[in-house]
């Protein structure tokens, strides 16, 4: 991006605090929540106030307390409470005379779809479930789900849940080294994989992948689920502990399976992410908690009813798929839509078409795709039907007023309130975002907290800062969703998110996202991005320590450091300073080596955008690389003081080098 646009960029920003949207008087008559007395009716009643998000599910045993902080922060919610997580998706919606309602429906990239009945989600996850306990899958076993957006992920899932065995979803797109190292970390024994999958009209391999992956594995993994999306353009050859997904629930057919009654704080699932080290965390989340979270900000914050039809365009192999592709809308027996391809396949104004064919009333995407639809043009949208749309979401980086306004005005029409949802892996659904029905839209702010989350934007010494100033983003209270601990790491746990900002002496803890953020005099937040070493490219949450891992194993680099730069579509994108073994400039060779070993390491999403060979990588005199300049010269901004810098001659150097590519 050039620097003027990038200047563009900020001086909007700082523009648009003064803009405010009003929710529509049309939406605002028929929310889910247009009540303002929720946000004082929570505090009254905090944390008795969470019952009303358990109560949007069925349990099998009522809980006791709704919150346990007698061993903080490994907080327990809805405690000795008991249900199952497939049947507050499925069942329930069967057993009350919803059976024929559409559950998912699916699109393929090819155009093909396919639409599952709740009777139908029913049938398949039993008979799946069936087929997972013949294997030998038990309680608490971990299983692994290495699967594209194809229907059997979220049936999957729901299977695992039936039979209380955690599922570890990894991103289709991650690369066989880091589906071996997730299967290790959580020592998971079953695998659920493909043969492949289509992108951009291609045929994608995706079990040579996994079975690389399965090489890696540093136990022996019992057995391997296949699903034949593919047929007979990609063969594939099955080894013995592999079975065919389509043969095994054949062979159940009819089967029934009792969902397990699971405790509120069982595992539900694990979920992988980024941090500031090079080894991805594990994200516990629970049966109870988190289930009632997700359902309850599907509700409240994308305003979803039992008779929508709902598409969050993520993919469900990140938490944003989890929550709000596949548990909230079924909990709430809505219709969730699934696409398996890509946006700009065949045409640009795909997503617009599957909207338009399918009267899609909630849409939720990410940032980094509306920009891509500006880019397009609004020709795209402008050509289809849109009109059933009700409202419009984002999450997943902050969205700068421009976009957050083509939105508004080209998917959006002026009369669908756009939800701006800041949230994480850990945090397992919303946490700061306006309530569509409530309050006015602030684009570029993300909002509020939503009611029972306490947020507050601090500074160094925990003092609260001043509206309009920038400070750390932190949560000083607990919330159902919250991840319960590092998965096998507590110590971990305590480290990345409690120590920072909590006061133990005092049994005070403060959770802290590693965000940075201002507030203004509304209480509106708006989140200014990731102050640890993890950027987020397209959505895709990457640690910079994970790709400077990946690049200094690369034959030939001696040093590297990994910084994200502004990108105008992308968000952030990935930027290599590395140092040659040989302290030559490097070649197009080596240049083409990083790239490879980065996507093998983790995947095609975290290639580098720019990769410059130095000599030397700017130091402190104590040793540090400086990242902070390196992210400077990435976004082409002015350097401030290189003074203290041991080496200030090898800054112009590197600089010059983005500056001429
Ligand atoms: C960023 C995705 C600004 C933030 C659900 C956070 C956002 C990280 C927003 C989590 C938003 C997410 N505005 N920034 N609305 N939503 N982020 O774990 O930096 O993949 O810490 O979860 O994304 O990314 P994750």
């Amino acid at each position: 991006m050039g620097e003027e646009e990038d200047l563009d960029v900020q001086l909007e920003a700082q523009l648009a605090e003064q803009e405010e949207f009003e929710p529509p008087e049309e939406f605002v008559e028929q929310a889910n929540v247009s009540d303002p007395g929720i946000y004082e009716e929570f505090e009254e009643e905090w944390p008795q106030s969470w019952e009303r998000a358990a109560d949007l599910l069925d349990w099998d045993q009522e809980w006791d307390a709704v919150l346990d902080d007698s061993d903080a922060p490994f907080y327990e919610w809805f405690v000795d409470g008991e249900l199952n997580a497939a049947y507050n998706c499925v069942d329930r919606h069967v057993e009350s005379g919803r059976k024929n309602h559409a559950a998912i429906k699916w699109e393929g990239e090819a155009g093909e779809t396919r639409t599952y009945t709740y009777q139908d989600l029913y049938r398949e996850v039993n008979e799946f479930a069936a087929a997972l306990r013949e294997l030998g899958v038990e309680e608490d076993d971990v299983v692994t789900l290495h699967l594209p957006m194809i229907p059997e992920l979220p049936i999957a899932m729901l299977a695992c849940a039936r039979i209380g065995a955690p599922h570890s979803v990894v991103f289709a797109g991650f690369s066989a080294d880091a589906l071996a190292t997730r299967m290790n970390a959580a020592d998971s024994e079953y695998l659920i994989t493909c043969d492949g999958y289509y992108r951009r009209g291609d045929a994608l391999d995706h079990i040579e992948k996994a079975n690389n992956g399965l090489a890696g594995v540093e136990h022996d993994v019992e057995d391997v689920v296949v699903v034949d999306r593919l047929g007979d353009e990609l063969p594939h050859q099955l080894a013995e502990n592999q079975h065919d997904y389509a043969e095994l629930v054949a062979a159940q057919e009819g089967e029934r399976v009792e969902p397990v009654s699971r405790d509120a704080e069982d595992m539900l699932f694990l979920m992988y992410t980024s941090g500031t080290t090079g080894k991805p965390k594990g994200a516990k989340h629970t049966t109870g908690g988190y289930l009632s979270y997700a359902a309850w900000t599907t509700q409240s914050v994308l305003d979803v009813k039992p008779e929508d039809t709902y598409w969050c365009a993520a993919d469900i192999g990140w938490i944003t798929g989890h929550s709000y592709i596949v548990y909230g809308p079924l909990a709430l027996g809505s219709t969730t839509m699934m696409y398996e391809g890509t946006p700009d396949y065949p045409d640009k104004d795909r997503l617009w078409e599957i909207v338009e064919k399918n009267a899609v009333d909630i849409f939720y995407t990410a940032p980094t795709a509306i920009r891509a639809f500006m880019k397009w043009g609004e020709e795209y949208p402008a050509t289809r039907d849109l009109s059933s749309l009700r409202l419009l979401g984002t999450v997943g980086e902050p969205i700068n007023p421009r976009a957050w306004k083509w939105y508004y005005k080209h998917i959006g029409n002026e009369s669908c309130p756009i939800v701006d949802t800041w949230w994480q892996t850990e945090t397992g659904g919303m946490m700061i975002t306006t309530l569509p029905g409530i309050n006015n839209m602030k684009p570029g702010s993300a909002g509020p907290a939503l009611p029972g989350i306490d947020a507050k934007v601090i500074a160094p010494d925990k003092s609260e800062v001043e509206p309009g100033r920038a400070g750390h983003l932190t949560i000083q209270r607990p919330w159902p969703g919250m991840l319960r601990t590092v998965y096998k790491n507590d110590e971990r746990f305590i480290q990345e998110y409690w120590e920072a900002y909590s006061n133990p002496e005092e049994d005070e803890w403060v959770y802290f996202p590693e965000d940075g953020a201002k507030i203004d005099d509304d209480g509106y937040i708006t989140v200014l991005g990731r102050i640890d070493d993890v950027i987020n490219v397209s959505g895709h949450r990457l640690g910079t320590m994970e790709i400077e891992s990946a690049v200094v194993g690369v034959e030939g680099v001696a040093e590297a450091a990994v910084v994200g730069g502004s990108h105008e579509v992308k968000g952030e994108a990935v930027y290599v300073y590395a140092i040659t073994e040989d302290e030559s400039g490097g070649d197009e060779d080596l240049h083409d080596r990083v790239i490879d070993g980065v996507e093998e390491a983790i995947g095609p999403f975290a290639r580098p955008e720019e990769i410059v060979f130095t000599p030397e990588l700017p130091k402190t005199r104590s040793g540090k690389i400086m990242r902070r300049l390196l992210e400077d010269i990435a976004n082409g901004n002015e350097l401030g003081n290189t003074s203290t810098l041991r080496n200030p001659d090898v800054v112009e150097d590197i600089q010059q080098q983005v500056r001429s590519d």
